[in-house]
């Protein structure tokens, strides 16, 4: 059994996330952690809600909240919304706890000991008229490597480039539009990344089992030469700025960069998991973070989108490495493409695309789970259409793995009384069927392992369609009528496909995966299964009762995909 630490970057706190943030972070690290539970490994699988910086800021005052009753409602959401997804978060954290203002203080206060860290003055953008500086997204302009606008003043959403806000053309306040902007003086804290170049790229070096996407965006930000970076703010809300536990004197106004603290809450989370003694249980956040505690047999592996890729090949691991103390650095990074909405960008701060508490209301969870799955932005950006959607659903889901797991338990039902039969040997088709699931199932195992979403999905529909052909082929519905031995081989092995199926599906369609398991009177969640298509196709003992589920999956009608592309928009951009 093996330790595997598995975190989910953190979705800000500015509102319930679309699609795409569940697509290319949360959700592929849940099929992930709930695939190496079943294989029987000890999982904590961490996320957060990322509170601080601008973000959490600008959607609070939009709102109309304080900061901090803000927070505390939206992560409730988040946190309700992602169980409702089947999330199988360890713990869910919040990088506004206090584990995380004590550790990020921790990290800098060591990092400047170690001379990594030292004061600079700062030339910054200040609105006259809003009587402040404007950090960040607090400002927009014009960006410079692409002209979209509006680019924010940390980063473009049009060609992903990481900005500083005085890079932007045309800047105005994002508080007020005005364009009354000064650039003015102020003392801010520098992480001397260029001091760790040597070291981060010897890191980056060592990975050179990582896919090409994250290894290529390290590559970049190394080739073009790392630069010190600034990690504090002008801003209220955040982790207040120390010097050996005490305010730093002439930083009682700013506070840490919201991209310092977010990856430190990743252990300040694990802290949180430890120290919630709720249900009386010890455990120990070392073993998973403290090499000197264990964490050195523990596997890391982080999930993101493409443009968090900098922050955690470069900016966290400078801040890891930097400490010098025995923190566990990432085994494993896998990078994710962009999920469009049709032609253009889901966009949270506009409102684009479909946003997860939407989603639920019109359909349960594991229909979104197998379509975004199927669909990962893996190799590529892909583009969310309602269309394909529908296909998905009605046929994956309804024609292929509904429609064997109805039929077999209904023929069981009216042909042999909800028992799985007995009697009979197995003949040549049942061989065959052994052979090619063998196949599939190392297969499917090799793509869970190497974590690659979408051919994950793609072979275990693979095997779906094995057990339709099977049953097609077999036809126990004319067996029956000559030869009922014969017709109990193949009904006993429908069932048996039936629960290796439940077991199967266990990590991308988890609830799915528990009524089938119900169905046939297995376990949930099952152990994940061998290779050896046998022995996984002749566990069923002869007698067990089993039942038909409800119906698993209704089909998606044209008139609803017309009525959700009316709703949702979509439809036509393409
Ligand atoms: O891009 C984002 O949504 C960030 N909130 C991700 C943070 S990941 C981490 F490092 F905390
Ligand atoms: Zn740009």
């Amino acid at each position: 059994m093996a330790r595997i630490l598995i975190t989910s970057a953190l979705p800000y706190i500015n509102g319930i996330k679309h699609l795409g943030n569940l697509a290319g972070s949360m959700l592929p690290a849940d099929v992930y952690a709930r695939f190496q539970r079943a294989q029987g490994h000890e999982v904590l699988y961490i996320c957060a809600t990322d509170e601080h910086g601008t973000p959490a800021e600008l959607a609070a005052a939009a709102a109309g909240q304080n900061v901090s009753d803000y927070c505390d409602e939206q992560h409730q959401l988040q946190h309700d919304i992602g169980r409702a997804y089947g999330l199988s978060w360890d713990w869910f954290g919040r990088s506004s706890s206090p584990q995380n203002h004590r550790l990020t203080q921790h990290f800098a206060e060591i990092l400047e000991d170690r001379g990594l860290i030292e004061e600079r003055t700062d030339h910054m953008v200040y609105s006259v008229d809003d009587k402040r500086f404007l950090p960040d997204r607090y400002v927009e302009g014009t960006c410079p490597h692409c002209n979209f606008t509006p680019a924010r003043g940390d980063q473009c959403d049009n060609c992903g480039r990481l900005l500083d806000p005085t890079d932007l053309i045309a800047p105005y306040s994002a508080i007020s539009g005005s364009r009354n902007i000064e650039v003015r003086e102020t003392r801010h804290l520098y992480l001397l990344q260029t001091k760790l170049e040597a070291q981060i790229r010897a890191f980056i070096d060592s990975k050179d089992d990582w896919p090409a996407l994250p290894r290529s965006i390290a590559y970049k930000h190394l080739d073009e030469g790392l630069i010190d970076r600034g990690i504090t703010r002008d801003l209220a809300w955040g982790v207040p700025v120390t010097r050996h536990g005490l305010p730093r004197p002439g930083f009682e106004d700013k506070v840490f960069y919201v991209w310092f603290d977010a990856p430190i809450e990743y252990i300040a989370a694990t802290q949180e998991w430890a120290d919630n003694l709720e249900d009386g249980k010890l455990r120990d956040w070392r073993v998973w973070w403290r090499t000197d505690a264990g964490a050195d047999q523990v596997r890391y592996v982080q999930f993101m989108g493409k443009d968090n890729v900098a922050f955690h090949t470069v900016s966290f691991p400078a801040t890891i490495i930097g400490s010098g103390e025995p923190w566990k650095l990432v085994d494993t990074l896998k990078a994710f493409n962009w999920l469009n909405w049709y032609g253009g960008k889901f966009s949270t701060s506009q409102g684009r695309g479909v946003f997860m508490d939407q989603a639920l209301e019109l359909l349960p969870p594991d229909y979104w789970r197998w379509y975004l799955t199927a669909n990962t932005p893996e190799s590529s950006d892909t583009a969310f259409t309602w269309e394909q959607f529908q296909s998905a659903t009605n046929r994956d889901l309804a024609d292929v793995l509904g429609n064997f797991v109805n039929r077999i338990l209904k023929f069981c039902e009216t042909r042999f009384e909800s028992q799985v039969p007995a009697g009979g040997e197995p003949g040549e088709l049942e061989r065959k069927l052994y052979d090619d699931v063998s196949q599939k199932l190392a297969d499917l195992t090799g793509q869970m392992e190497a974590i690659e979403v979408r051919k994950s999905a793609q072979v275990l529909r693979e095997l779906w369609v094995l057990g339709n052909q099977y049953l097609q082929e077999a036809a126990p519905w004319t067996a029956i009528k000559t030869d009922p031995a014969r017709a109990a081989v193949i009904v006993r092995t429908g069932l048996n496909l039936v629960a290796l199926f439940s077991r199967l599906c266990g990590p991308i369609l988890p609830f799915t995966a528990g009524k089938i398991a119900d169905a046939v009177g297995e376990a949930y969640p099952g152990a994940w299964p061998s290779s050896d298509g046998e022995a996984e196709l002749s566990r069923l003992e002869p007698g067990r009762a089993v039942s038909v589920p409800e119906v698993l999956f209704r089909k998606v009608e044209d008139v609803q995909v017309a009525e959700w592309a009316t709703r949702f928009g979509g439809g036509g951009e393409a």
